[in-house]
Order: C-alpha cells, then structure tokens, then sequence
C-alpha cells in the first residue's frame, strides 16, 4: 500500500520504518522537503522510503498518519490540502499537548471536544480514526515486547477505516481481540485526556515502555 506518514519526530520516523519494513511504500511529509530529519529518514530505509512536503505526501498515500506535533496538526494537514485527504483513511495518532506553560503540558482541547474531531470537522471528506495515541513510539510498533498481551483502543466514524486501521495494527504485533473499537470520533476525548494519567504512570512506573489492559468481570 502507499502511506503517508506526516511527520518527522519519533513517532513519524517509527511508523514510518516500520511500515516500510512491511512492505508499504512510504512518503514521509515535512514542512521542509529537503530538511534533514526527512531527507535522512528516506535515504536510511531504502527503495520503499521517499522524503516530500506535507502536500507531496498526503497526495501520494491512499492511507493518511498524522504524527505531527498536536498544536500544529490542524496547519499541517491544510498545508498537506483538504482534496489529498479526502476519502482516505486519516489515522490520527497526535496528542493536543502545549507545553508552552511547562510540564505537565496542558491539554489545547479537552472535555467536550477533542483534536480529532477538530480535524474531522475541518477535513469532512477524510475518514478520520484515532489510534496509537495512548503508547509511546516504540510500544507502537512493537507492543510485542511488553511483558504480558495489553489494548490499544481505536475509535472513529467510519467502519470500514477502523477495519483498515485494525488491519494495519495486526500487522505492527497487536492481536485483533486487543484491539478495542470505542465507537465515534468522540471517544477521541477520553483517548486524549488520557494522557495527563499516561504521564503520571511514566513516572510510577519508572519509564515510557509500559501500556494498559481491560480486565473483565469473570
Ligand atoms: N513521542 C511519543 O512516543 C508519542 C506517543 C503517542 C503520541 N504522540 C503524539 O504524536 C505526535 C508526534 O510526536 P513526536 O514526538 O514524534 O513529534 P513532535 O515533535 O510532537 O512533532 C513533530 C512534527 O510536527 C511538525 N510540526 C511542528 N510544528 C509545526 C508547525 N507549526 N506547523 C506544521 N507542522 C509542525 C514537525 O514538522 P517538520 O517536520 O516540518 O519539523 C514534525 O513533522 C504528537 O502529536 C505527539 O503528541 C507521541
């Protein structure tokens, strides 16, 4: 499949690789084309990798990562273009974060809105689902490696996005049963504001390689 994957932080480079590792013919977008982060990325992870601009690779994928920083997610998806995104699956997996008053970082929006339904109102046409958000990087693409089977939850408008989304995820190591689907693009408030408490747990637990599990009544 060709995916672009918007973003040239951890999480961009780590979805990134990984997909390529999987097959995908990959364009990592930046604001900057020739900047390093990109530039280096792509020449790094062979024929399957390629560098462009937000707009270059949004119109190249046919499935959409937003890895870009949450505060400037909504910026980066008008320069990737409204017509690139439309249709297509967007997998959201940005945390509004600002850090501008310091740690812990605030939320930029919370309770009764979230940034994917930010970026679903402002992109219509696309078909946003919320993934990932809720572990690091690395657990992202490796949840393989914790100790013991954990969740990832996902939620979105569009049932056949979230099958593509799920499929993908089976793919990076998370068993289809630990795949939880919340339902609507408003579920994205509670995966968001999940963060102050992931960030807490970091600390108790001493580091960012960790996730959670549902526990059923028996
Ligand atoms: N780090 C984690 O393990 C983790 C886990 C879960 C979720 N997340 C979320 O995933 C996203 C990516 O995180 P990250 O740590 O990899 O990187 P990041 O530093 O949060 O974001 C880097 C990306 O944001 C873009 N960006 C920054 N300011 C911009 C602006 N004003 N306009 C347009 N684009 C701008 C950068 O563009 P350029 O390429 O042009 O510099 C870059 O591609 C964030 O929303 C974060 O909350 C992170």
């Amino acid at each position: 499949m060709r995916i672009a994957v918007l973003g040239t932080g951890t999480v961009g480079r780590t979805i990134a690789t990984k997909l390529v590792e999987l097959g995908h013919e990959v364009t990592m977008g930046s604001r900057d084309a020739a900047g390093e982060a990109v530039t280096e990325w792509a020449a790094e992870n062979g024929e399957g990798a390629s560098a462009g601009t937000f707009a270059d690779a949004a119109s190249a994928g046919e499935v959409v990562f937003n890895c870009t920083a949450g505060t400037a997610s909504l910026s980066a998806l008008e320069a990737a273009g409204a017509e690139s995104l439309a249709g297509k699956v967007l997998v959201d997996v940005a945390n509004p974060l600002d850090f501008s008053r310091g740690m812990p970082p605030r939320l930029s929006v919370c309770n009764d809105d979230s940034l994917s339904e930010q970026i679903q109102r402002a992109f219509p046409e696309a078909r946003v689902v919320k993934a990932l958000n809720t572990v690091n990087a690395a657990v992202m693409v490796n949840p393989g490696a914790l100790s013991e089977p954990s969740d990832i939850p996902v939620c979105g408008e569009d049932a056949s996005a979230k099958e593509t989304v799920a499929k993908l995820l089976e793919d990076f190591g998370w068993p289809a049963e630990r795949v939880l689907d919340l339902g609507p693009i408003t579920s994205a408030r509670g995966m968001e504001m999940y963060l102050p408490l992931w960030l807490a747990l970091m600390g108790a637990v001493g580091g960012p390689g960790f996730n959670v599990r549902v526990v059923r009544a028996s």
